[in-house]
C-alpha cells in the first residue's frame, strides 16, 4: 500500500469514511470518484485495480448500475496511522444487471469490512481492501424474489419444460425468456414487487429452442419475513396465440378482397362520377349542334362547347382506367386448401356480425376431407359472400329459428362440396335465372355483385356454383371443387 499521509484525529477520518458511503447512495460517478487519489489501488475480492479508470470500470460503474442508493451501515471503526478499518453491512437492492444476473429487486444485506488508507488533506483515498463475501451476495440475489417459497406446479414445469427434480430459480425462468420480452419481462415483475396484481404474456424459449407463449396471473398473497410471496398460474397459450395469428391474417386479407370485390360504396361514387362527364358530353353536343343550326352559324361557341365535350369525354376515361387499375386481378396462387379449415376461419370472423343478425349456425365439416387446390382467399371470399347472403335472406325472418347449415362432404364424384342452406325468404322462380347476373339485386342496399364474383371464382378453380330452392323455407347455394390438383392458373 502507499505511504499513509499523518494521520488526522478521529472525528476527521470518520467524517471522510461517512461522505465517501455517503457518495455511494447516489448514482453519481464523478462525484464517487472524487473521493479516490488518481494512483488509488484498491482491491476487492478476486480483483487487484491499480488507478482511477480501473476502479471506475470495475467497481464503481458495476456496483451502481447493480445496486443504486445502496447503503454502508457503519458497525465500527478502528483506527490506525493513516488507515482505517471499516465494518459495515453493505445494504441495497438488485436494480441493474449486475455479475450477468439482470434485475432481480431482490434485497441484498451483505457483511463486509475495509481497510483504507486515506489522504486527510485531499479528502481522498489512496489505497482499500475490501472483504465481502461475493458468494453471499450473488445467493441473495438470485435466491430471492419468487424462488425461496416457489411451488411450482407440475404444469409450469411442463410448460417451462424444467427438470421436475430441479428446484426454480429466478435465474433459470429467466434465462427461459425470449430475448426480446425480457425487458418487459423484467419490469411487470418489478411491477408486481411493487404490490400490483399481474396479467401478463411473454415468451419463452425451451431448452429444445421451440417459442412457447405463455400467460402469467400473480398477485402478492402476503409478506413473509419481508419476502413477497406471490401465488399465480401459468398457461401455455401457444395454441390460441397462433390461431389468433391466422385469424388477423385472414381478415386482414378478407378485408382487402372485400375491398376488391364489393365496393359498395365506392362502385355508387364512381357511377356518379361517369355519370357527371356523360352528362356534360351530351348537354354539350347538344348545345354545339344549336350554335351551328343558327344562322350564320356560331363557330366560336361551337368549338368551345366541343372542347368542353373533349374534356368531360377524357375524364370518363380517366374514371375508366382507374377502375380497371383497382379491378386488375391479383396473382391466383394455387395451394393446397383444407376448406373445413378455411370454413371455419369464415365462421370465425363472420361470428359476431351473425350473432347481431340472431342466425344461428351450425357446421357439420366432414372428417378426412381431401384438400382441393386452389385460392385460399378466394374460396373464402365465395364462402363469405354464401354466409352474408343467407344472413340477408333470413333478416326478415320472425316466426322461426335463423338457422344456417354450413357443410362439406365429399360428393359421389368424388368432388368436394360446400354447401350453405337457410331458412330465409327463398329463391323468386323469376328470380332463379338472375341470380349469378353481375348488378342483379332484390335488396335495396345490395350491388348485386356478390354472386357473380363467386361464380367466376368457382369457374375459375373448375368447379359449378349452383342454387337450389328448399323443399320447405329458404335457399341452398352450394359449389363443388375437385379435389387435388386440376385448377387454372388464371382467376
Ligand atoms: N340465400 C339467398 N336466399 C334468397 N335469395 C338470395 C340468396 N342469395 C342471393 N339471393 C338473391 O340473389 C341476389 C344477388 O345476390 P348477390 O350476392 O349477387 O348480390 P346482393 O347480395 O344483392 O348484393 P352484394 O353485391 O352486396 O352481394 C340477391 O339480391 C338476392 O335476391
Ligand atoms: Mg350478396
Amino acid at each position: 500500500m502507499a505511504a499513509a499521509t499523518a494521520p488526522g484525529s478521529t472525528v476527521e477520518v470518520d467524517a471522510l469514511i461517512n461522505a465517501y458511503f455517503t457518495a455511494w447512495q447516489g448514482t453519481d460517478e464523478d462525484r464517487i470518484m472524487s473521493y479516490y487519489a488518481d494512483d488509488v489501488r484498491l482491491q476487492i475480492p478476486g480483483t487487484l485495480m491499480e488507478g482511477k479508470e480501473a476502479v471506475l470500470e470495475q467497481f464503481v460503474r458495476p456496483f451502481i448500475t447493480g445496486f443504486p442508493g445502496n447503503r454502508h451501515l457503519v458497525k465500527k471503526m478502528i483506527y490506525g496511522p493513516g488507515v482505517v478499518a471499516v465494518e459495515w453491512t453493505f445494504d441495497a437492492e438488485h436494480k441493474g444487471p449486475f455479475a450477468g444476473h439482470a434485475a432481480t429487486d431482490a434485497r441484498i444485506s451483505v457483511p463486509g469490512c475495509g481497510v483504507y488508507e486515506y489522504d486527510l488533506a485531499r479528502q481522498q483515498i489512496s489505497a482499500g481492501r475490501i472483504y465481502l463475501d461475493m458468494g453471499t451476495l450473488l445467493k441473495q440475489i438470485i435466491t430471492d424474489l419468487l424462488v425461496d417459497d416457489h411451488n411450482w406446479t407440475e404444469d409450469a414445469y411442463r410448460i417451462f419444460e424444467f427438470d421436475p427434480a430441479s428446484r426454480v430459480t429466478m435465474q433459470m425462468v429467466r434465462e427461459r425468456v425470449h430475448p426480446e420480452d425480457l425487458q418487459s419481462f423484467n419490469a411487470v415483475i418489478a411491477r408486481g414487487m411493487a404490490g400490483m396484481d399481474l396479467d401478463f404474456g411473454f415468451r419463452i424459449v425451451t431448452g429444445q429452442g421451440a417459442v412457447k407463449h405463455v400467460r402469467a396471473v400473480a398477485r402478492i398473497v402476503e409478506e413473509f419475513a419481508g419476502r413477497r410471496v406471490f401465488s399465480g398460474d401459468l398457461q401455455d397459450v401457444t395454441e390460441s396465440k397462433a390461431a389468433e395469428e391466422t385469424l388477423n391474417r385472414t381478415r386482414s386479407e378478407l378485408a382487402r378482397m372485400a375491398r376488391v370485390t364489393t365496393l359498395s360504396a365506392l362502385t355508387a361514387s364512381i357511377a356518379h362520377e361517369i355519370n357527371q362527364p356523360l352528362t356534360g358530353i351530351i348537354t354539350n353536343a347538344n348545345a354545339c349542334l344549336r350554335m351551328l343550326d343558327v344562322d350564320p352559324p356560331n363557330v366560336d361557341g361551337a368549338r368551345e362547347t366541343v372542347r368542353r365535350a373533349l374534356r368531360d369525354g377524357n375524364r370518363a376515361s380517366d374514371v375508366i382506367a382507374r377502375l380497371r387499375a383497382l379491378y386488375s386481378k391479383r396473382e391466383f396462387t394455387l395451394e393446397p386448401v383444407d376448406l373445413n379449415e378455411a370454413t371455419r376461419e369464415v365462421i370465425a370472423l363472420s361470428l359476431s356480425d351473425l350473432q347481431r343478425s340472431r342466425v344461428i349456425v351450425r357446421s357439420e365439416l366432414a372428417d378426412d376431407l381431401p384438400p382441393v387446390a386452389g385460392d385460399r382467399v378466394q374460396l373464402q371470399q365465395v364462402i363469405l359472400n354464401l354466409v352474408r347472403n343467407a344472413s340477408e335472406a333470413m333478416s326478415t325472418v320472425d316466426d322461426r329459428p335463423r338457422e344456417l347449415l354450413i357443410r362439406t362432404e365429399l360428393d359421389t364424384n368424388n368432388q368436394v362440396c360446400l354447401t350453405v342452406k337457410d331458412v330465409g325468404v327463398g329463391i323468386a322462380p323469376e328470380a332463379a335465372a338472375k341470380l349469378f347476373q353481375a348488378f342483379f339485386t332484390t335488396k335495396s342496399d345490395g350491388m348485386g355483385i356478390g354472386l357473380s364474383v363467386s361464380h367466376s371464382i368457382i369457374d375459375a378453380h373448375h368447379g359449378h356454383l349452383r342454387a337450389t330452392a328448399n323443399d320447405g323455407p329458404g335457399a341452398t347455394f352450394s359449389f363443388a371443387l375437385p379435389c387435388g390438383s386440376g385448377a387454372s392458373q388464371t382467376a
